[in-house]
């Protein structure tokens, strides 16, 4: 492990390792960031000042992010539901590192509410969430994903933006932590050990239970929010309608996220983030060895905590 450049004065003495082509990630207070989001992280921890009628939508990259937001943003704004026709839910439920508190960027380092009335997304770590967050009466809400499947999803993403990534290296990188957010397992134990201490306010769920039953799901997370469906007809298709407008199907194909423009504040264009939308992709890409060795380390990690992919 080497330490970070000493031209960057704050970042000198974190630990420092490459992760991916000629890309370095820091280790703060436990978790590994890329340069670019690492100040807007501690600004958010710093200085985020959350109010009770918050959500925060939570997640490691590649878990399902993108639908949630999709999801959070319809059961919470029902009427204006159609906005997901001309934007892409990126735009939708701004991330507080990535758009609010980064510097570099126009919109950036406001703290305003968003426009949709207070859902903020964050790939934060529960650990190293604001104490307004942590202690506050707002609500947040995890979704997690098998960690095979999160692996392929992430080497698909992070191979598509500039050159390749050996999936050899990328599966090593992601196994020891080294990846931005990571650990995987240490960010997935700290919103479920709080899930569980905090079901009131912290509300954990998996792309893979999502998937199986939708409609279930979207009635648990709108009465965990506080604004339930009644159960009668009318709501009940609401819920269809709701679930229908966010599939992989329906989102992947509006002309929004078919597109390949990029908001600077965005890795990749919005079309990136819609690339297959299903469980166990990972078999078409892992060999046998490479599940064994994701599957021990995902016992190691995982055992004892209740929490099982
Ligand atoms: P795959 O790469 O396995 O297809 P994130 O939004 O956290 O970046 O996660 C991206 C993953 O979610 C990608 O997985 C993407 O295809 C999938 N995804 C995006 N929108 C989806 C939707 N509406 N329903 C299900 N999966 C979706």
């Amino acid at each position: 492990m080497e330490r970070a450049d000493s031209n960057m004065d704050a970042y000198s003495s974190l630990p420092v390792e490459k992760w991916w082509g000629d890309e370095n990630l820091y280790l703060w207070q436990g978790f590994w960031f890329r340069l670019q989001y690492l100040q807007a992280t501690q600004e958010v921890h710093n200085h985020f000042d959350a109010v009770p009628s918050d959500v925060i939508l939570a997640s490691f990259p590649k878990t399902g992010t993108t639908w949630l937001k999709a999801l959070l943003y319809s059961i919470i704004n029902r009427s204006s539901r159609d906005s997901l026709i001309t934007n892409n839910p990126h735009e939708l439920v701004p991330s507080l590192e990535v758009q609010i508190y980064r510097r570099d960027i126009a919109s950036a380092h406001s703290p305003a509410r968003s426009p949709s009335g207070g859902i903020f997304n964050t790939h934060i770590p529960y650990q190293l969430l604001p104490e307004t967050i942590k202690t506050g009466e707002c609500r947040v809400v995890y979704i997690t994903r098998n960690p095979k499947d999160t692996f392929v999803s992430l080497w698909h993403f992070v191979g598509n933006s500039t050159k390749p990534w050996p999936l050899e290296m990328a599966l090593e990188r992601f196994c020891s932590g080294v990846v931005p957010y990571g650990s995987y397992f240490d960010h997935v134990l700290g919103y479920w050990k709080e899930s569980l201490e905090r079901p009131k306010k912290v509300f954990f769920i998996s792309y893979e239970e999502l998937k199986e039953d939708p409609k279930t799901h979207v009635k648990r997370l709108a009465e965990f929010l506080g604004c339930p469906f009644s159960g009668e007809d009318e709501e009940e298709k609401e819920v269809e309608e709701i679930v229908r407008s966010c599939s992989f199907e329906r989102l992947s194909n509006l002309e929004v996220n078919k597109s390949s423009d990029r908001p600077t504040w965005l890795p990749l264009p919005y079309s990136s983030y819609f690339r297959q939308g299903g469980m166990g992709d990972h078999k078409n890409y892992l060999d046998p060895e490479m599940i064994k060795r994701i599957d021990t380390i995902t016992h190691e990690k995982l055992h004892g905590s209740g929490l099982v992919f």
